[in-house]
């Protein structure tokens, strides 16, 4: 290993046998571990940038062992980074990745999931941490998964949400029936089969999760679907790298006015990028899509035709995964990124499931902290 200064003190090179990186003085500065700079307690920061000087460098650099002993002037203080610490958080790369990238933590999927759905027991899962440190990483990863052998009772699926989080409440209730209803509030709660579709849209910020759990299934037709938005956004970028560009830079609108005291309008694209070009979000409900008013003119004609294609992408049965639930089983999607369908159900028997939002950071923030506290491998 080697450490040296470059860009006189303005910046170190670290080379180490996982590679080589550049740190720039301000940045080791304002993430330094000592005592002073980071409560060792609960790990926030303990001071603002405007208590760095602005005139930042290092003075001196020393390896000892796996730690860098760092000196910053003008302060004259000396903090000790762990090597490995700093090559886990380099940022001295150049490739610019194309626009609609996913993260290591995110892979994409299409039918073929079927025959490895992230799938786990309700009773299992709700007694053992590896258990449902497993089955999060799944929804983590795929943005779906799918628990068996639960309890048939009114309300159960608040029991799915209390294993990583909390209910997300809304007009709609602290959760709500999906059944056929005469003179219904929303279309979900009639028998026609749905579009794939994300909730609410209409919402800012959407629901990111939901459960949709089963208490009676025995009429005909009614099966779930879900489709990958994110492998259906890569595949519109693929064939049509120009209508993947006009779905992701312009906003479209979305409502809900369905029942009194509510009205829910949002501006957002269908595809989500951030600002360096991640894919973050898919928004696509036919049923909740208002006027769009944010596309030019003269983009408008290929802005429809982007639209359509991703609808038809979404309804390509290569891209979906079917089932049906029994009673005590449920699903839970990412619902910025995974659309859920219905196939419409009629004739005798029943339907009858129950829904509710929660939130992904409870998903991710209860794995993160089992996969610590367990000492798993990080997926
Ligand atoms: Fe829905």
């Amino acid at each position: 290993m080697q450490a040296k200064l470059i860009d006189g003190g303005e910046a170190i090179a670290l080379s180490t046998p996982d590679g080589t990186a550049r740190f720039h003085a301000i940045w080791l500065r304002d993430n330094a571990p000592d005592a002073d700079t980071r409560d060792p307690g609960n790990g926030q920061r303990l001071i603002a940038l405007r208590d760095v000087p602005a005139d930042t460098k290092v003075e001196e650099v020393a390896l000892d062992g796996e730690v860098l002993h760092v000196t910053f002037a003008p302060e004259g203080k000396t903090v000790g980074f762990q090597t490995r610490w700093l090559m886990e958080h380099s940022y001295d790369r150049d490739d610019v990745a194309a626009r609609g990238w996913t993260g290591e933590a995110v892979e994409t999927w299409d039918s073929r999931l079927m025959t490895a759905i992230p799938l786990a027991d309700f009773n299992q899962v709700s007694q053992d941490r590896e258990a449902l440190a497993r089955w999060l990483g799944g929804v983590t990863r795929y943005g779906f998964g799918k628990l068996t052998g639960g309890p048939v009772e009114e309300g159960a699926l608040l029991k799915v949400a209390d294993l990583f989080g909390y209910v997300r409440e809304t007009n709609y209730g602290k959760f709500f029936e999906v059944r056929t209803e005469v003179n219904p509030t929303n279309l979900a709660y009639t028998g026609l089969g749905l579009q794939a579709h994300t909730d609410n849209p209409y919402r800012d910020p959407v629901p990111t999760v939901q459960i949709l759990y089963c208490l009676e299934n025995s009429a005909t037709g009614g099966e779930n679907m879900v489709v990958d938005g994110f492998a259906c956004a890569e595949r519109l970028r693929a064939e049509n790298p120009r209508g993947f560009d006009l779905l992701s830079q312009y906003c479209a609108k979305f409502e809900y006015a369905g029942s009194d005291g509510v009205c829910l309008r949002s501006r957002r694209p269908m595809i989500e990028l951030a600002p360096d070009g991640e894919l973050i979000g898919v928004r696509f409900n036919n049923r909740s899509a208002a006027a769009i008013t944010d596309v030019p003119y003269d983009d408008m004609a290929d802005y429809y035709a982007a639209y359509r294609r991703l609808g038809e992408i979404i309804d390509d049965p290569a891209m979906e995964v079917t089932f049906k639930l029994s009673p005590g089983e449920s699903f839970i999607v990412d619902n910025t990124r995974v659309l859920h369908a219905r196939k419409g159900y009629s004739g005798s028997g029943s339907r009858w499931l129950q829904g509710c939002y929660a939130d992904m950071d409870g998903v991710r923030s209860t794995h993160a902290a089992l996969v610590q506290e367990l000492g798993m491998a990080a997926e």
